[in-house]
């Protein structure tokens, strides 16, 4: 292929944190204080990448994006350059499967759709194999990923992925939790404040430290992982869910007691969940990420009882979804 004819496109799905990656060990590096494991989504990013005069990140009709939103991934590439050595400059067109307003943070599937299409741009890669081949396996484009945001080099399997934390480079591990791709889950997002949130997850982390509560966490979490692993290795949403809700309200409670203190749960939030408490199904349960929607994670046989409940609200439903993907635009 003419070289300037060269267009890839990549699609990374989003996940949702069952074990929420909350504390850098080291900021620099991206390492993970903890061990986090997610889900991957059925939505995602999809980015078209070509060789052009000067590098930009457009919408997927070639429309200029924000500057707020175009910073992050352009200093991404600008560090993959420099890592990997390549210096074409490269036309990007983005497009999330989820709609912008929606309160789901893009920057898994985003960073991680931008670091493939770029990588497979850069190396004339048509699929999986022929990256592999020229050194970029999966799991190494899941650590180049994580480079631009943690969560996104969970991103890179289908079903549940366990990212375990390392003081050492060569001992991380991301990978995907074995049988889990054909459990059936879904998560309802149910959309209570559709604005983006004005506190970035970065600083989030940074601020983790300096929570009185942080260091208890961190002591509590290996036996909260084994159980959250045990749980999806048998299946059983009545053993995961609990696990699910008392994680999350921890997350939250460090970022409330941080200094300065954090508040992603709103009025909103709170409101919803007493509703929840009150209504919501056996067998049901929620999460909540850097942000005041609520996911219910919940089984396939549920759909209509969780439909009824959450009938007075604006939701997206959607279900574990399977990896990555790339071909080439001709
Ligand atoms: O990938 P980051 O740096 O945006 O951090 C993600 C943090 C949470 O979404 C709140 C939790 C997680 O593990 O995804």
């Amino acid at each position: 292929l003419h070289s300037k004819l060269f267009c890839v496109q990549a699609r990374v799905p989003t996940n949702i944190a069952f074990l929420k990656y909350w504390g850098k060990s080291d900021a620099a590096h991206q390492w993970p204080a903890n061990d986090s494991i997610s889900m991957t989504l059925d939505l995602g990013t999809v980015t078209k990448a070509s060789p052009a005069e000067h590098t930009e990140i457009l919408d997927a009709q070639g429309n200029s994006l924000p500057r707020h939103f175009v910073l992050k991934p352009l200093k991404h590439i600008e560090h993959l350059q420099k890592l990997l050595s390549f210096s074409e400059p490269l036309q990007f067109r983005t497009h999330n499967e989820f709609p912008a307003s929606c309160g789901i943070a893009s920057s898994a599937s985003g960073l991680g759709a931008l670091t493939l299409a770029a990588i497979a741009a850069w190396t004339r890669s048509s699929n999986f194999d022929e990256l592999a081949s020229k050194g970029f396996g999966l799991e190494r484009l899941a650590d180049l990923a994580r480079l631009g945001s943690g969560s996104a080099c969970r991103s890179f399997w289908g079903g549940m992925v366990h990212w375990q934390r390392s003081e050492h480079a060569a001992s991380q591990m991301v990978a995907p939790i074995a049988n889990s791709t054909s459990w059936a889950l879904r998560d309802a997002i149910v959309i209570l404040d559709a604005n983006e949130k004005s506190i970035s997850s970065s600083d989030g982390h940074r601020a983790a430290w300096t929570s009185p509560q942080f260091s208890d966490r961190l002591a509590r979490l290996p036996q909260r992982t084994s159980a959250i692993l045990e749980a999806i290795a048998v299946r059983d949403i009545d053993r995961l869910g609990p696990l699910l809700e008392v994680e999350c309200l921890e997350m939250h409670n460090i970022a409330a007691t941080s200094e300065p203190p954090i508040h992603y749960i709103s009025d909103a939030t709170r409101a919803f969940l007493s509703y929840w408490d009150q209504h919501g199904p056996r067998n049901a349960y929620y999460t909540i990420d850097a942000g005041p929607n609520v996911h219910i994670i919940y089984e396939e046989a549920q759909k209509d009882s969780v439909a009824r409940v959450l009938a007075g609200y604006r939701y997206l439903d959607t279900k574990v979804g399977h990896g990555p993907e790339l071909s080439v635009v001709l």
